[in-house]
């Protein structure tokens, strides 16, 4: 048990240091870097080494880190995002709506579930641009202290509040920053941690975050809370599983994209739905000799772990659930089905990623919406209109999804972790109608 509750653990200390997307990126850069993966940058030519391991960001809010092994024959890729709900900040966000108060505005990012932002203390991260000699740079901010807050209104004064509420982002979710003399406050706080006069910060890209730390907590400690378990569980979970394996596949470029944008459609240059990991891949197969065929032919042999966090069945709405796969908190990452091919999970793909937590004694779940019960999308079949692979849609059972604070199971981040490190260690081959499965 120990184990799994220090991977948690570990876990929770890195999205308390990654309040925004950009701190995502540059925290999984520093872990990258200690282990050994070297830089690239889009925009130079790349010179790839057989055995080498790198990474590559786009935006400062995506990252695709790689291995290389001698002899490349096609590619083990596993994908998660580095986004989660929340608010951005308009531009010059300080209003004042009553004389004796400064809120924020804001508009709200993906589909989060409002109610529990109020009433906890809030923060803001991001990203700041600032105006240089040579033209501009982005700088990171976060004010690591309490900063603003979302008042509820007194249940003497919406009596109804409990027979449900519609929230309005534009009148209700707006955070309270401080007194009047907050006024102008957040600009001067941000020039100050670009390092920049005021007048030289030109943009930026800031979010709310929730204060409220991450805890292991039941009766046997089993469970873990905090912001962004979707998805940062599965995606630290996939990075850790590619930076711990010692012994990757001798013929596989093992691969770990993050993607920024899922929660609003992944549209954009940094999101499953652009060139990304196209670019990618292409690459480090062009740059190191070989021909679009080799690409062609070693993406038509390759395999994807598309892993984003799952529903788990909930203690007091079972009915929610499909009635026959019920997935649960501690028992392994689930395999996501779905006949209208939301998930791009088949019976092949379902197959491999089954036989490889069977390897390493990772138990493994299964997962349906109900029936009558629209799901979310994910990353999986996404991505795969730009770069065609087998690809199982897979992720961690968890409650509350969208919640700023949002319940998963303390075992599993450590099960993904396992899995993830046995696919990277195999040598999955697929042909078609048939997949070689060669375990280190
Ligand atoms: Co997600």
């Amino acid at each position: 048990m120990k184990e799994f509750r220090d991977t948690s653990a570990e876990l929770l200390d890195f999205i308390r240091r990654s309040p925004s997307v950009f701190h995502v990126v540059a925290n999984m850069e520093e872990l990258l870097k200690k282990a050994g993966f070297q830089k690239l940058q889009e925009t130079e030519i790349w010179e790839i080494f057989p055995g080498g391991r790198y990474y590559v960001t786009r935006n400062e809010s995506a990252l695709i880190a790689f291995a290389v092994p001698e002899k490349p024959d096609h590619f083990q890729v596993t994908a998660a995002h580095s986004d989660s709900p929340t608010f951005r900040l308009k531009d010059r966000p300080e209003m004042g709506r009553c004389c004796h108060y400064v809120q924020l505005d804001v508009e709200k990012y993906g589909g989060a579930i409002l109610a529990p932002w109020l009433d906890r203390p809030l923060s803001v991260a991001g990203r700041a641009i600032v105006d240089t000699d040579s033209g501009v740079e982005s700088r990171l901010i976060h004010f690591d202290r309490d900063l603003c807050l979302i008042p509820n209104l007194a249940i003497h004064m919406n009596r109804r509040i409990n027979e449900g509420y519609a929230y309005s982002v534009q009148n209700d979710m707006l955070p309270l920053f401080g007194d009047e003399s907050a006024d102008g406050k957040l600009e001067e706080m941000v020039a100050e941690q670009a390092g920049a006069p005021k007048d030289k910060v030109l943009a930026s890209d800031l979010f709310l975050y929730s204060r409220v730390p991450g805890s292991i907590w039941g009766a046997g400690e089993e469970y873990i809370s905090s912001g962004k378990l979707d998805d940062l569980q599965s995606a630290w979970g996939c990075l850790q599983g590619l930076i711990r394996s010692e012994n990757p596949a001798s013929s596989a470029v093992c691969v770990c994209a993050i993607f920024d944008n899922e929660e609003v459609g992944s549209r954009t240059k940094q999101g499953a739905d652009s060139t990304f990991l196209e670019d990618t891949l292409k690459r480090i197969i062009l740059s190191g000799g070989g021909k679009s065929e080799d690409y062609l032919r070693m993406c038509a042999g390759s395999f994807m772990i598309s892993a984003d966090n799952a529903h788990a069945v909930h203690p007091l709405h079972a009915e929610k659930a499909d009635p026959v796969s019920q997935p649960f908190m501690n028992e392994g990452p689930v395999v996501k089905y779905s006949a209208n091919q939301k998930y791009t999970t088949d019976a092949v793909s379902g197959a491999v990623f089954r036989k490889i937590c069977r390897s390493v004694n990772v138990p493994c779940q299964t997962f349906y919406n109900h029936s009558d019960v629209p799901g979310g999308s994910t990353l999986g079949n996404i991505s795969t209109s730009h770069v065609s692979m087998n690809t199982v849609d897979i992720g961690l059972p968890q409650l509350a999804m969208h919640s700023p604070y949002e319940t998963a199971g303390v075992k599993d981040t450590e099960y993904l972790i396992r899995a993830v490190k046995a696919f990277y260690q195999a040598n999955v081959i697929c042909r078609d109608g048939a997949v070689e499965i060669m375990m280190s």
